[in-house]
């Protein structure tokens, strides 16, 4: 008997150094011995009936001695293993804090985007507020309001999409400018960036583009304001030396109109590509809102004056950026995107 105790001994000398590697075969090696059922020194409490009553007390202490033998011993197992995966799982979770980081990409926003956030962020320093223009406009807000009636030849400066006789894609956010004066209080300060469509497609034109419409009415408005608010926008966006220069022009809704342009970026005036040897770069058009215009939206133009312009965005971007095809702007080429972020 006492050879059987020594062989189960031996047995679980050798489970453990030979099968025991993680918690889990452990837990089995263990109870292949130790379940009160199945295992072998639970067997061997049950046979206790069947040992001659003279043998029974010493068999009765081997076996325990046994058991408590070989319970320690699983229970050192058990702590050796914890320890052991501990360390595996330090090791798998181990950071190296001086490791270079794994680089992530961020999106920037689209440089029409981040033009348009600019000059409004110019425009609501001088206390502009945003007003969202409508992309299908109906004739009277596109052109009649604007003292562009039908067979007006202006109408020819812009070539409209129809949509029906009635509506039409705006072809300019100049529109805003009377909603805004329908529903707005005097004094008006507002800022209208918006899509606009022409039936126009070559280097600097797209059948789509952006433009950002500016009003002002109030008492006593005059180019000089229009000249002021235009010199501190760009300087904003092309630079602290930058100025302007007023043209005459002509735009229905405005008398007198302006042809603004810029000084010159590139060459600060002496002349250059870039500006084709003037000194200055064309940028936008404005004026004086006509008269007529305020009338129309039932606005005392005896007590009232308003100034107005309208930027390209996509215009303003390919000058700040250098870029030379409107086509850029609108192919999502991210070689391209990516290198305009002043966000
Ligand atoms: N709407 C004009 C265009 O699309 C731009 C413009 C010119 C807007 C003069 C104005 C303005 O507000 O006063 O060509």
């Amino acid at each position: 008997m006492n050879e059987r105790l020594a062989a189960i001994r031996q047995e679980i000398m050798n489970g453990i150094e030979e099968r025991a590697t993680s918690r889990a075969t452990a837990f089995e090696l263990r109870k292949q011995f130790m379940d009160s059922k199945t295992g072998k020194i639970g067997q061997l409490m049950k046979e206790m009936k069947s040992i001659a009553p003279e043998e029974r007390a010493a068999f009765g202490k081997s076996v325990n001695e046994l058991k408590e033998w070989a319970m320690q011993q699983f229970a050192e197992l058990d702590e050796k293993m914890k320890a052991k995966e501990l360390e595996l799982r330090y090791e798998r979770e181990k950071i190296d804090v001086t490791m270079p980081a794994e680089e992530k990409e961020t999106g920037n926003l689209h440089p029409i985007t981040q033009v348009r956030n600019q000059i409004i962020d110019v425009f609501a320093g001088m206390g502009f507020e945003v007003f969202e223009p409508k992309e299908i406009e109906n004739d009277y807000y596109n052109f009649t309001a604007l003292n562009t009636p039908k067979d007006h030849p202006a109408r020819d400066m812009q070539d409209t999409f129809y949509l029906s006789t009635e509506f039409l894609l705006a072809t300019q956010t100049s529109a805003a400018q009377i909603h805004a004066m329908e529903t707005k209080n005097i004094p008006i300060k507002m800022l209208a960036p918006g899509k606009v469509f022409r039936s126009d497609d070559d280097a600097t034109h797209s059948p789509m583009f952006h433009q950002m419409e500016g009003l002002v009415v109030d008492k006593k408005i005059t180019l000089c304001d229009l000249k002021g608010m235009l010199d501190v926008f760009v300087q904003k966006i092309y630079g602290e030396g930058a100025t302007t220069r007023l043209r005459p022009s002509y735009f229905p809704f405005t008398e007198p109109s302006v042809e603004v342009d810029v000084s010159c970026f590139e060459c600060g005036g002496k002349g250059c590509k870039l500006c084709k040897g003037t000194g200055w770069i064309e940028i936008l058009g404005g004026g004086i809102v006509n008269k007529k215009v305020l009338e129309n939206c039932g606005i005392n133009s005896d007590e009232y004056s308003g100034l107005a312009f309208g930027i390209g965005i996509e215009r303003t971007a390919m000058l700040k950026y250098g870029i030379n095809n409107i086509k850029l702007l609108f192919e999502s080429d991210l070689r391209v995107l990516k290198q305009i972020d002043d966000n």
